[in-house]
């Protein structure tokens, strides 16, 4: 949600942060900015839409080597330049990223002073502040600055008269920062790092980076310096680049076996028996025994992995497990106690809702672990225990590698926790993890057969309106083959529980209207086949998913058209037709004629309410 950066240091800035801003692109971009410290003062460029139309607008005479970058996802006020980022009031040129709640109040207030702003942000209030409060001493202002504001913020800030000095601070939003030879840099996001450094430290939040071309000192709000924690980067660039395919979302559906294998492996200690092991992760079986009830709590497809982990915890553990979206789980006063285990999902580690659902929980004694993508992320540094997926840096808006990654580890979580419940015998483990290892290998046969997938998306291009069904794991997949489809290709989707259709839904099922049906799980496909026949009978086109080995046949005629995974257990099944879907949804996207990499309004990383 906006993807700020700041450089400083030996480089043309306006080139480093056109290439920072391009890949930070994925966190908003309906339009962007630049501001530079140039001989002839700040110099500021915005434009409406993609960074590549901002880099065209740049004067070649524009020459410096500090100035921050912002690319936006508009919350307040609309697409426009004057909307746009940098924001400028007297001594103070800022970007920022994250929401001020009471940029209302503090408006009113500045007006009093003669202070009016030309835009409908909440940004140029917190330019306008700052600026009544900075008389030379930038710590004094930012000071004075938190007091004042409420809501989430991570600000890289240049006055006036501090050439080639920028000063950033954060509250909820993230910030990295890294030092290298070329200079100091600053972003929301450690992808606009690596070209630089793979050692780099999180801005801990109210504490202040004073970043300088050859040092950044980070200081406590009254001047005491502090030394921050390093972390490093174990991906490359390459893995943040497109390497010859033609989107990120197609090389990270490709990238799927190998991120489940990543993930896998420090978790895979072989024994005598093959159990999941979380001693590198330090969460130890106490945990587990300690716990009565679990809730998992997410957005979006985060979510869809909880509701995947939900039926598989509770199938195998027969504990009570629960799934909330966090948007709605923070303002519900959910009943939790120290027997309570909530479990947080991101790819991110920073939507705002998921970080103030893990708030809660441990405001209310539970104990919270998450699964996280991004390594010291707020939500992952937050929890009392992380496991991390190791997907690697995605790029899309649509979520496909981080989804499959993040069912890896609930796969894992629920097979330790039975095996310690005593509900499976470490050798029922053992089978399991068996079939979970060979997961990644039965993916790459399903990929291999994309050119099926790409023909079969020519029949859904023209569809306005589209119904994915399943039932127990299958309707988990449902929800998000539909949440991706709609996301890239606009198409209007829903998802619905095989049974449930009947109670209304049907009304909807009309000649040619496109339903992809599910049908991996052996214990409902009698029933889903049923359900099938219905919407056959309304005269639906109708996609059928099954798995191989299904012993059941499926009659001539009962389906337009029938893709087939490979043989496992059925409980892998997702993972398999995991892929059908975002491949569907890929390109149907394509044959629009879309931008599916960063589909219109949305975003990656959601940091605001
Ligand atoms: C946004 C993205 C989704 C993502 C969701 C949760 O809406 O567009 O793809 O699933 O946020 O993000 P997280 O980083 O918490 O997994």
């Amino acid at each position: 949600m906006c993807g700020i950066i700041g450089f400083c240091g030996y480089l043309d800035a306006k080139q480093e942060l056109i290439k920072g801003l391009a890949e930070l692109e994925y966190r908003g971009y309906d339009s962007a900015g630049i501001a530079c410290f140039t001989e002839r003062g700040i110099e500021v460029v915005k434009s409406v839409g993609k960074v590549a139309g901002l880099e065209n607008k740049l004067p070649s005479r524009m020459e410096s080597g500090c100035g921050i970058g912002h690319t936006r996802w508009a919350t307040h006020g609309g697409v426009s330049e004057v909307n746009a980022h940098p924001h400028q009031c007297g001594n103070v040129t800022l970007i920022h990223n994250g929401i001020i709640e009471n940029y209302h109040e503090l408006a009113k207030e500045l007006e009093e002073t003669g202070r009016v702003p030309s835009s409908q942000t909440d940004t140029e209030i917190a330019a306008m502040l700052l600026d009544s409060l900075y008389h030379g001493d930038a710590l004094a202002a930012l000071r004075g600055a938190v007091d004042r504001l409420e809501g989430a913020y991570a600000f890289c800030i240049m006055f006036a008269d501090q050439k080639d000095v920028i000063y950033c601070i954060r509250k909820g939003s993230p910030l990295v920062c890294c030092s290298s030879e070329e200079g100091s840099v600053v972003a929301s996001d450690m992808v606009a790092l690596l070209r630089y450094s793979k050692e780099y430290f999180v801005l801990p939040e109210y504490q202040v980076a004073k970043v300088t071309k050859n040092t950044i000192t980070v200081m406590e709000l009254d001047g005491t310096v502090v030394s921050p924690v390093m972390l490093s980067i174990h991906w490359d660039m390459s893995a943040a680049q497109k390497n010859g395919f033609k989107h990120y979302m197609l090389k990270e559906i490709h990238e799927q076996p190998e991120a489940i294998r990543r993930t896998l492996a420090p978790r895979m200690k072989k024994g005598e028996q093959l159990l999941p092991d979380f001693s590198e992760d330090g969460i130890s079986d106490e945990l587990f025994w300690d716990t009565n009830r679990v809730v998992i709590t997410a957005c979006g497809t985060a979510m869809h992995a909880g509701m995947m982990g939900r039926i598989l915890m509770e199938r195998l553990l027969r504990i009570p497990v629960s799934v909330e979206v966090a948007s709605e789980f923070r303002y519900e006063d959910p009943i939790l106690d120290e027997k309570s285990l909530v479990i947080l999902v991101s790819q991110s580690g920073e939507t705002a809702d998921t970080l103030a659902a893990l708030r809660l929980a441990k405001e209310k004694g539970a104990k919270t672990l998450s699964i996280v993508n991004v390594k010291g992320s707020s939500i992952a540094r937050e929890s009392d225990y992380v496991l991390y997926t190791h997907a690697g840096p995605e790029i899309a808006v649509a979520s496909t590698k981080a989804y499959t990654a993040q069912l890896t580890a609930f796969y894992l979580l629920a097979f330790r926790f039975a095996y310690v419940a005593g509900k499976l015998s470490a050798q029922e483990v053992s089978e399991y993890m068996k079939g979970l290892d060979g997961v990644g290998e039965l993916m790459e046969k399903v990929l291999e057969q994309k050119d099926k997938m790409k023909e079969l998306s020519k029949r859904l291009t023209p569809a306005q309106d589209l119904f994915f069904i399943g039932r127990s794991l299958d309707y988990a997949l449902s929800c998000e083959g539909s949440i991706k489809l709609k996301e890239i290709t606009y198409i209007h989707s829903e998802a619905y529980a095989a049974g449930e259709l009947k109670h209304g839904t049907l009304s909807l099922i009309t000649g040619g209207v496109p339903v992809i049906a599910l049908a991996t799980q052996a214990d409902v496909f009698a029933k889903m086949i049923s359900n099938v026949k219905e919407v056959r009978a309304r005269g639906a086109m109708v996609i059928l998913i099954t798995k191989e080995g299904n012993t059941a046949a499926i009659e001539n005629g009962i389906c337009d058209e029938h893709l087939v995974v490979p043989a496992s257990d059925d409980i892998f099944a997702p993972f398999t037709a995991a892929i059908i879907l975002q491949l569907l949804a890929y390109y149907t996207s394509s044959y629009r004629g879309l931008d599916v990499d960063q589909p219109r309004n949305l975003a990656k990383s959601v940091t605001v309410e």
